[in-house]
């Protein structure tokens, strides 16, 4: 008798519910986010967005901005930089978050500092500007990095330190066994070493070994972990962990508010940084005639001018809110809902039976996170292009991220392109993106990325695969789409 194969995605979504719920009996232990889904994110159903861009930014609950609103009607708060009965009042909120935001990633306060930035990147630069760098030294990174952590390689260039990048190997876009190793040691042992790589790509989803950090620590290197994808979805121990600078975005791990970001640091570290300049907030002292500045020291000496000290209050409320569901009900149901995605997303195959995906990254749920990136494949195994995913996404309500997501050595790894092919290639005066992504001869523009975060349930990654039953069969796509902006 013939076997009746089911295509991912055309199941009906009760019966493919059943079937999860039947294959993961845990996943009921997270049935606290379907209420919350309910209560505190039911906007996402009430305008039937398919939200599945949580490495981007995570949605806030709707408890969070009334919290927020109440607190800010409720009190007078002025600026934090005088001693007045406002601005204490703020003072007060603005310490308590910041002992909140320690209080999280269990670290020492003795030990570690939390200085608030814009985001992620604002505390990456605060680090890269800062850092000792000289002519000995040297600023190590993995490819698999965001831009903002590649930017430091600029300012430690322009102090005449070395820099170098420790390949990925494909298809599953880790570091081999050992090479870390190598490259660590391959800096002089006396010169000042920065080394910086993401707990969680966020490009792949891969989860890289924490246990590099004590690596390189021993090795006399100051790291730099990148905890700005992984931290929404995964608990970051400091008191098990001791990276040097952990940069953070809170919107990433629960929406709201946008534009504040934290540098945590361990204190010695953060005593070795060298601030390029002095601003108001920043100095105990400073005149003019007599060109005195005397610095503060903590997170003191990194807060240019006045914080967001209205925005920052909020922190300790969307704190508190994830931490009232917990990270690991957080990471057990993106988990689940994750491997799911990720079976469907490869057995989705054209009539032929030919492959209709192909995904960069771990294909099975091995020490990565929620975040899946792939490329549609037409019959004949050419990809997509990822503008029009965009656009049939767009009809479907669905919210993804197309494009290399910041992340240039993780796409060059993930794409294939060699050194020899982008040394040779130049963007040339009057280049569009996409005439270089046709000199370097990428097969498209970028991937295509899914994340999960708190608020998913099954019916998004349903719909996602429904959508993606689109692709089944497609040979060519329209000639007008948009031209790429950035990648
Ligand atoms: C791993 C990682 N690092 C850094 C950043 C930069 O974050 P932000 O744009 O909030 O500064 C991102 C943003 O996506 C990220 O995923």
């Amino acid at each position: 008798m013939a076997t009746k194969v089911t295509q991912p995605g055309t199941a009906g979504i009760a019966e493919a519910e059943a079937a999860f719920l039947a294959a993961n009996p845990s996943f009921r232990e997270t049935a606290v986010l379907d209420e919350l889904r309910a209560t505190e994110y039911g906007r996402l159903d009430a305008r039937g967005d398919v939200y599945l861009d949580y490495t981007g930014g995570s949605l806030y609950a709707e408890s969070q901005l009334e919290e927020h609103l109440r607190l800010l009607r409720e009190t007078v708060y002025g600026n934090p930089h005088s001693v007045n009965p406002t601005s204490s009042a703020a003072t007060v909120l603005v310490e308590r978050a910041r002992a909140a935001v320690l209080r999280h990633f269990n670290a020492d306060e003795d030990e570690y500092a939390c200085i608030f930035t814009p985001n992620a990147t604002g505390a990456l630069r605060l680090v890269g500007e800062a850092y000792p760098f000289g002519p000995r030294d040297r600023f190590l990174a993995t490819f698999d990095n965001h831009n903002s952590v590649n930017g430091i390689r600029e300012f430690a260039r322009a102090k005449g330190a070395g820099t170098a990048y420790v390949p990925l190997e494909a298809p599953d876009l880790r570091v081999a066994d050992g090479l870390l190793e190598r490259y660590l040691d391959e800096a002089a042992a006396d010169g000042h070493r920065l080394f910086a790589f993401p707990a969680q790509s966020n490009f792949s989803g891969v989860k890289h070994p924490l246990e590099w950090i004590a690596l390189a620590r021993d090795k006399g290197w100051d790291v730099i972990v990148d905890s700005a994808a992984f931290v929404p979805t995964s608990r970051l121990d400091l008191s098990v962990w001791k990276p040097d600078f952990v940069p953070i975005s809170f919107y990433k791990m629960f929406g709201y508010p946008t534009g504040i970001g934290a540098l945590i640091a361990r204190r010695p570290a953060l005593a070795r940084l060298q601030r390029p300049w002095f601003s108001g907030g920043t100095v105990v002292a400073a005149n003019i005639q007599g060109e005195l500045v005397v610095p503060l020291s903590g997170h003191a000496l990194f807060e240019d001018g006045t914080v967001n000290y209205l925005g920052i209050p909020a922190i300790e409320i969307g704190l508190r809110h994830i931490e009232r569901i917990g990270i690991e009900t957080i990471s057990k149901r993106t988990e689940a809902l994750g491997t799911w995605l990720l079976e469907q997303l490869q057995r989705l195959r054209h009539s032929d039976g030919a492959a209709a995906t192909r995904v960069y990254g771990p294909t099975t749920w091995d020490r990565r996170g929620a975040t899946i990136a792939f490329n549609f494949l037409h019959p004949d195994g050419r990809m997509v292009d990822e503008r029009f995913v965009d656009v049939v996404a767009a009809a479907h309500g669905i919210s993804v991220r197309t494009g290399c997501f910041c992340n240039s050595g993780a796409g060059e790894t993930a794409f294939s392109l060699s050194k020899d092919t982008l040394i040779g290639a130049e963007f040339d005066d009057g280049m569009i993106l996409d005439d270089y992504i046709k000199l370097i001869g990428m097969p498209t523009g970028g991937a295509v990325r899914v994340s999960l975060g708190l608020a998913t349930n099954f019916a998004d990654v349903y719909r996602f695969m429904r959508f993606a039953t689109e692709f089944r069969d497609v040979t060519e796509v329209p000639a007008d789409l948009p031209p790429r902006i950035a990648c």
